[in-house]
């Protein structure tokens, strides 16, 4: 276990740091004493969260303000942080975005922008920034899933399915560096009360919970982690018990009523 003072030299970066989860988790973080890259579009919120923290913790925050569903994104924060000499302990991958409806009557470019930035930006960052941490024999990245990862979801397909690529992705990146040091963790919210997700929801989390479990998996050692008692008995179910079409239709029947009020 570290102590603050050398935790205190080590920065994590976080995607869709100002809001929800992203925030819950930056707060964790500052309040061990790492010095934060936080990352998302909107730049005057990112920095407002920023002058918050350093005042607070007394932390070293940055804000470079980017969206992460353009394709060169993730290249660019790399550039970024490299051009400010900066050395990167902790990633945590955690902005995303949702949407609920038919595929056949969403925007494609939308349906697009969903995956770019829910997975393909997710494993670009890792595959950018985890050689130097193997290199070092250290540092963590988390990626946020969610339990949608866990079954096919009707009328949030595509969020389903980039998580799905999340949940995949980890684990077989943790596989793949279980020996070189570097912790590689996926960690999956159910339902969680934040702007992304404003529906009423029996057993709805806190982000803060959420973010407690994020530090508790860094930790840890599996390569998977779901947040909340509730929602681990359901992933396993969804999961391992039924088969997936019955599965399918579980997860149909609950989304079509947000999706479509009917
Ligand atoms: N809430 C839930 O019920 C729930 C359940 C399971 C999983 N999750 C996952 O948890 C993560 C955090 O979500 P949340 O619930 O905390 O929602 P949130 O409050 O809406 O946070 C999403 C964050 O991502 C950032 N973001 C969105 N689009 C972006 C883009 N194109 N480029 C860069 N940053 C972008 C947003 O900031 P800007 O708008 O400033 O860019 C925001 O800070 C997501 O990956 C989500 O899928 C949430």
């Amino acid at each position: 276990m570290k102590t603050n003072e050398e935790a205190r030299r080590r920065t994590a970066v976080v995607t869709g740091a100002a809001t929800g989860i992203g925030a819950a988790i930056t707060e964790r973080l500052a309040g061990q004493g790492m010095h934060l890259v936080l990352v998302a579009r909107d730049g005057a919120r990112l920095e407002a969260a920023a002058e918050r923290l350093r005042a607070e913790y007394g932390v070293q925050v940055s804000t470079p303000a980017l969206d992460l569903s353009h394709q060169d994104a993730p290249s660019r924060l790399a550039e970024w942080l490299t051009d400010a000499g900066t050395e990167v302990d902790v990633l945590v991958n955690n902005a995303g975005a949702s949407s609920l409806g038919p595929v056949a009557d969403s925007d494609p470019a939308r349906v697009r922008h969903l995956v770019d930035l829910n997975a393909g930006a997710v494993a670009e960052l890792t595959a950018l920034l985890l050689p130097a941490m193997v290199a070092r024999g250290r540092g963590a990245i988390v990626n946020i899933a969610s339990t949608g990862a866990y079954a096919p979801a009707p009328y949030a397909a595509a969020y389903a399915a980039s998580k799905a690529f999340v949940l995949s992705f980890t684990r077989a990146v943790w596989a793949e560096t279980r020996s070189t040091g570097v912790r590689v963790v996926a960690v999956s919210p159910g339902p969680t009360a934040t702007a992304m997700n404003t529906r009423r929801m029996p057993g709805k989390r806190e982000p803060g919970a959420v973010a407690d479990t994020v530090i508790s998996a860094l930790r840890g050692r599996g390569p998977a982690i779901v947040d909340g008692r509730l929602n681990a008995v359901q992933t396993f179910v969804f999961s391992r018990l039924l088969p997936a079409s019955t599965a399918t239709r579980i997860a149909e029947r609950s989304l079509r009523k947000a999706a479509l009020g009917s």
